[in-house]
């Protein structure tokens, strides 16, 4: 078999069969197939698709191009949690430790930043001295004995897809159905989940753009599921302005750590009850879904959920005093405000630019080795539907360098549209797939 015919059939929009794909994973992942013959690949399947079959097929072949985790010794069924990528998605640091502190054995392994979206891991790098490259024997002691640990992909878990989501991200190959179920999917399977449920973002600030594409994306995922023997529910989530206020790492840490004192902006808090309700009744912790959200809100009132993330972060070398007060994060060297130039109300905050606003203060990557600045991003001070005045902050803006704080106050300016009639507030919650 040869990598050449194998992207002239998908340039020809053919078939792949199955021995291709597996034969193009683990080639790659061998580094027998330089990265410019799989970009042409990737990019060829970009345009043409995959098939549902060619789609498992390729799914199964990532996972399998690592370990598979085994957690049976944990004795517990497993249920993990994705999300499709969004702006300002803190979910999974609020969600996490809460539904860990109702018993929910969580087993997490993040991803970086993708595109213009935020990434778990970056954000949990911006806590001093936290870990996520522990090895396997840790990650799984870790979750025996406090129910809790939060990860990079740096074991050998799914290498084939850690390759292939920097390629994806590098050409500009990101927004592909197969691709990012494939992605996904591989990574549950190969993390040991039995269970997940996945946050599928839709909007402006998602890699699916309209519910038609999400729902496609959240079927596929769940036949993947199916086949795989991991139930899969799909929670379709709205991204077209960014989550909670804060945008950019240790600002949504920060919004995160207020979220599990009590702080809970409110399409945040819709997102992470209903994933949890749902987590928590695929654990097989309660089949009451509304009664599930009271639990979860009692962790957070209780202190429980708090402590919970005190555990980890502690338990995985993170300096816990930040915690505790947030004012010890690093402060961005320039915090200026952006001033409304007239009345009206929110009609818009396109979460797509708001990403790339924050990526261009060095909050994201542009290239793959770009090093991430921590302390830099932007605060929404209004969300879509608020009233504004004249003279009042729409948001703020933290940036280490002066010429980019400049264009970063011009572009959410911008970016924040306002309008003279009311405007009515979307769903957060589209709908469930199963
Ligand atoms: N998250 C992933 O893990 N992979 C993708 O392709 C997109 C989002």
């Amino acid at each position: 078999m040869n990598i050449l015919e194998i992207i002239d059939k998908k340039k020809n929009k053919q078939e792949l069969a199955k021995e291709e794909i597996e034969f193009f994973i683990s080639a790659y992942v061998k580094e027998e197939i330089a990265d410019y013959q799989a970009a042409a690949l990737v990019m060829a399947i970009f345009l043409n698709g995959m098939t549902k079959e060619e789609t498992t097929n390729l799914t199964i072949a990532m996972a399998n191009s690592g370990e598979i985790l085994d957690l049976s010794k944990l004795n517990k069924t497993i249920v993990d949690k994705h999300s499709t990528g969004g702006v300002g998605d803190k979910v999974s640091i609020c969600l996490l430790p809460l539904v860990a502190s109702l018993g929910v054995p969580v087993a997490k392994m993040s991803g970086r930043g993708l595109g213009f979206t935020g990434g778990t891991v970056d954000k949990m790098q911006s806590i001093p001295g936290y870990k996520t490259d522990i090895d396997i024997h840790n990650f799984i002691e870790n979750v025996e004995n406090i129910g809790i640990s939060m990860i990079s992909q740096t074991l050998n878990l799914a290498p084939a897809d850690k390759k292939l989501y920097a390629l994806r991200d590098s050409i500009s190959c990101v927004e592909s159905i197969p691709l990012i179920a494939s992605s996904i999917m591989s990574k549950k399977i190969a993390s040991g989940a039995e269970k997940i449920v996945l946050d599928v973002t839709v909007g402006n600030g998602a890699f699916m753009k309209n519910i038609e594409d999400a729902k496609m994306l959240a079927n596929e995922m769940i036949e993947i599921g199916k086949l795989a023997n991991r139930e899969t529910v799909c929670i379709l989530t709205n991204m077209d302005e960014p989550l909670g206020y804060m945008v950019g790492n240790n600002l949504e840490v920060i919004e995160a750590i207020q979220f599990l004192k009590g702080s809970m902006p409110e399409d945040l808090k819709q997102v992470v009850l209903e994933l949890g309700s749902y987590m928590i009744k695929l654990a097989g912790l309660g089949n009451n879904l509304e009664e599930n959200k009271l639990r979860m809100l009692e962790k957070i009132n209780s202190g429980g959920a708090f402590n919970k993330f005190v555990e980890m972060v502690k338990n995985q070398d993170g300096d816990i005093s930040y915690l505790i007060d947030t004012n010890k994060f690093d402060k961005a060297q320039y915090i200026e405000e952006v001033i409304s130039t007239k009345d009206g109300y929110v009609q818009e905050i396109n979460a797509e630019n708001i990403g790339k606003i924050a990526c261009g203060l060095g909050a994201g990557r542009i290239r793959k080795e770009d090093i991430i600045d921590y302390s830099v991003g932007l605060k929404l001070c209004k969300k879509v539907s608020e009233k504004v005045t004249k003279g009042e902050t729409l948001g703020i803006v933290y940036a280490n360098d002066m010429k980019k704080l400049e264009i970063a106050k011009k572009q959410l300016l911008d970016t924040v549209v306002i309008c003279d009639k009311e405007v009515q507030r979307f769903p957060t919650i589209f709908g469930i797939c199963k």
